[in-house]
């Protein structure tokens, strides 16, 4: 088993394919993971829903497979809550066929254990129907408090639907958003979640967060954001209907989901499957594929741009990381104090040719290059494009790097910009270089 690239501090499952964090929700001080998941293989096959559980986010213990394919169909991306009475449910989208060969979606109901180790279908499944649409799926459910019901957010297409029930078994439609709003391609807006969020200022806003595959910021899979109201029935954008907004820039950032947690008031935590489904079934591993994001809080901000999502790594996971010592797995601060016209160029893993060239543009403008090499036997892996960015006030921009055996996951302007990037290079336990103002190379 080559397990050059299984990361240390980011969660892959022991064996077999692994894509959405799915259900994600926290109970009784526990976080619960679960993913899709095919533990017969490496490739994406009649998916499970894997489990995984923490108690500090970053180490986590696989647990017995949760969800099997079942007469309804197998088990695609879905979410969690908790009730008021402590219960615990879960909603996946069951994938069938029809007898043209095309997809059949419809969203389920699981009843779980407090423990959540034990898990029974809803005996009404499917709990909504399919309305004529190929892809219907990825229910996530939250709790709306000022409306006193439930909403399942799910995907219509290329839009997101909005349900709305009281008992999280009758489900009727309310309103879908998507249409002329943000980017579209011809792939379905899939894996929604949506939160409210304060402000700065105090006021509550709501953030809505799409996968979009292909399409994304960079070629094949992304995750883009909407800031706006929900009223309890319907989503507005409070941005102009073209701005695109991405969570993260690189091209491994994808299906981001947040915990459910009854009652709590801090940050929401997301975590994302880091890969595209461009590559994903050719990503260089053996007995695993597929490794999950670090735990990021989201949080607004106030930008020369406009209001913006900003993400960190909470604290404590961030000195679990600064404290291990296993060779390749690390973080590193780096503060770029250029001028304008300058740039920093960041070459990982000891290689001779920068991944990322940070450069300020003008006084309050800067950007980064991401920078990927072709891997063989990989399609549209590599990559040369740019970032653009709002320069902090003087002259530096901090930018905080956590690498751990290959996935690079690179913040920039406290939490602003991430880029989240797969490498598989030779040394990847080599470390990083930094060199400022050095010429920008020339690539064949
Ligand atoms: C997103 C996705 C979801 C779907 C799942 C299937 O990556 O396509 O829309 O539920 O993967 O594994």
């Amino acid at each position: 088993m080559n397990e050059k690239f299984r990361p240390n501090l980011h969660f892959s499952p022991r064996a077999g394919w692994m894509n959405d964090p799915n259900g994600m929700i926290r109970v009784d001080g526990v976080w619960h993971l679960f993913f899709q998941h095919d533990p017969h293989s490496t490739s994406h096959g009649p998916m499970h829903w894997g489990h995984a559980t923490s108690t500090d986010l970053i180490h986590w213990a696989e647990q017995p497979v949760a969800l099997y394919p079942s007469e309804l169909g197998t088990c695609f991306s879905g979410s969690a809550v908790e009730t008021a009475d402590g219960e615990v449910k879960l909603f996946y989208t069951a994938h069938s066929r029809t007898p043209a060969g095309g997809d059949h979606q419809v969203q389920c109901l699981v009843h779980a254990d407090r423990s959540v180790s034990r898990f029974e279908a809803d005996a009404a499944n499917p709990v909504v129907p399919n309305p004529g649409l190929a892809a219907f799926r990825d229910p996530k459910v939250i709790w709306h408090e000022s409306s006193g019901r439930w909403i399942m957010l799910v995907t219509e297409g290329q839009s997101i639907g909005f349900y709305g029930s009281a008992d999280l078994r009758s489900w009727t439609h309310l309103s879908s958003f998507g249409e002329g709003h943000g980017r579209h391609s011809p792939g379905p807006w899939e894996c929604p979640d949506m939160m409210p969020l304060a402000a700065p200022d105090g006021e509550i806003h709501w953030l809505l967060i799409v996968g979009l595959n292909p399409g994304g910021y960079a070629a094949g899979s992304g995750t883009q954001y909407f800031i706006g109201r929900f009223d309890g029935t319907a989503f507005t954008n409070a941005n102009p209907p073209e701005t695109e907004l991405w969570l993260d820039y690189g091209r491994d950032y994808y299906a981001a989901q947040t915990f459910f947690e009854r009652g709590s008031t801090n940050a929401p935590i997301a975590v994302a499957w880091a890969s595209n489904w461009l590559y994903a079934r050719q990503t260089q591993t053996q007995a695993f594929r597929g490794v999950m994001s670090l735990p990021r809080e989201l949080r607004l901000v106030d930008t020369p741009d406009g209001l913006r999502v900003a993400a960190h790594v909470p604290l404590a996971v961030q000195s679990v990381i600064g404290a291990t010592d296993r060779p390749g797995t690390g973080r590193c601060d780096l503060m770029a104090d250029l001028a304008v016209g300058e740039h920093l160029a960041i070459t990982l893993f000891g290689e001779d040719r920068p991944h990322f060239i940070v450069q300020r543009s003008a006084e309050r403008r800067g950007s980064i290059r991401t920078i990927r090499h072709p891997v063989s036997g990989m399609d549209r892996f590599d990559h040369d494009y740019t970032v653009d960015l709002p320069w902090p006030d003087g002259d530096v921009l901090d930018i905080t790097l956590f690498i751990d055996r290959g996935l690079v996951e690179l913040s920039a302007a406290d939490g602003l910009v991430w880029i989240t990037n797969l490498f598989y290079p030779e040394h990847p336990e080599a470390g990083l270089r930094a060199d400022t103002r050095r010429p920008e190379p020339v690539h064949a």
